[in-house]
């Protein structure tokens, strides 16, 4: 019997020696210590022994049992520790890897322009209007004191989509959906697309504009030159030159086209800005008596003044871009560049 179990103990020890994985170890274990395992098996028969045997052999066993088990929880013990040495070492983050390239986006040059202009009216107390695209003649020119057939509106080469009705050519048709609907004391800001048929180099069928107007009792050319001074050295730089020089617009009187000192030669004159040294940013005046009484105002109580810029004019000034087209293209070369 002694010899017995020294030979189970010595071939369960072998065979956990010689094991090289986890599951073998489990099936050594099933086979020595389980339920009909061989070891199992002799301290079932123990009842078979005389009395006075059975107590030795029985500690005998005993003791062989916890030396088996002991030998398959080292070994077990042994392999867990090498696979989670294998997964910390094929699992482990490089963080020296470079991350994966994920392409990021960012605002059209235009939209940032037109954001920074808004910002800066807004922080002078102006709010935000909006209007239709597609608008009444009415609106983009009759309540504008352009009469149908007036010469005037040759200026602005319109889309028409019946006789009616236009796409908007400015967004001073905004001045007169507002100054309709509410009583001055207005201060506005009117950002909007507006359609031209018109297409070149500096021209393109549709651009932006930004519409500005204030309404009050006493509003007088000198808050216009404030306003507009303030806008342009915030757009331009604090010491850029401001001029406004004499111009017609049917719905301003007097009118005016501002110019800055040509940002690209600093007034010395080059071709931009045909070596006048100055280049016009956009138009303005003072918002004409007979705009007033179209929308019920009384001209006698009320004044106001006006402005129109085109976002995308500003734009290439700002960056000294060349051609409008390239705001179009979508070329990402160009975009990425602002
Ligand atoms: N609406 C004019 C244009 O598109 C600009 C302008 C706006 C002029 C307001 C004067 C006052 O050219």
């Amino acid at each position: 019997m002694m010899k017995e179990i020294l030979s189970i103990k010595d071939s369960a020890q072998e065979e956990i020696n010689n094991t090289d994985n986890l599951d073998a170890v489990q099936n050594i274990r099933i086979k020595y210590l389980g339920k009909k395992g061989i070891l199992t098996n002799k301290i079932k028969a123990l009842s078979a022994i005389a009395k006075e045997e059975r107590r030795e052999f029985g500690r005998i066993l005993n003791e062989t049992k916890d030396y088996i088990e002991n030998l398959l929880i080292r070994k077990e013990a042994l392999f867990k520790a090498a696979e989670l040495d294998n997964v910390l070492k094929t699992q482990r983050i490089d963080v020296t890897v470079p991350g994966c390239f994920t392409p990021f986006g960012h605002l059209h040059p235009t939209t940032k322009v037109l954001d920074e202009i808004i910002e800066i009216f807004l922080s002078m107390g102006f709010r935000i209007e909006e209007g239709p695209e597609v608008e009444l003649d009415y609106y983009n020119f009759e309540a504008l004191n352009f009469p149908k057939d007036h010469p005037a509106r040759d200026m602005q080469d319109t889309f028409y989509i019946t006789d009616d009705v236009v796409l908007r050519t400015h967004t001073s048709s905004v001045q007169i959906r507002i100054m309709e609907k509410h009583n001055p004391p207005l201060k506005v800001i009117a950002p909007g697309k507006v359609y031209r048929c018109d297409a070149d180099v500096s021209h393109t069928p549709m651009f932006q504009q930004l519409e500005g107007f204030m309404v009050d009792k006493s509003i007088s050319m000198s808050d216009l030159k404030g306003i507009l001074e303030v806008f342009a050295h915030a757009v331009f730089g604090p010491k850029t030159p401001v001029r406004f020089r004499p111009s017609f617009f049917p719905f301003t009187e007097p009118s005016a086209e501002v110019d800055i000192g040509c940002v690209i030669c600093s007034g010395k004159g080059c071709s931009v800005c045909k070596n006048t040294g100055w280049i016009e940013i956009l138009g303005a005046g003072m918002i004409n008596p007979r705009v007033f009484e179209k929308v019920g105002y009384d001209p006698d109580l009320y004044t106001g003044f006006a402005f129109g810029m085109g976002i995308e004019r500003i734009t290439m000034l700002k960056y000294g871009i060349d051609d409008i087209r390239l705001f179009f293209e979508n070329d990402k070369r160009f975009l990425e560049q602002f």
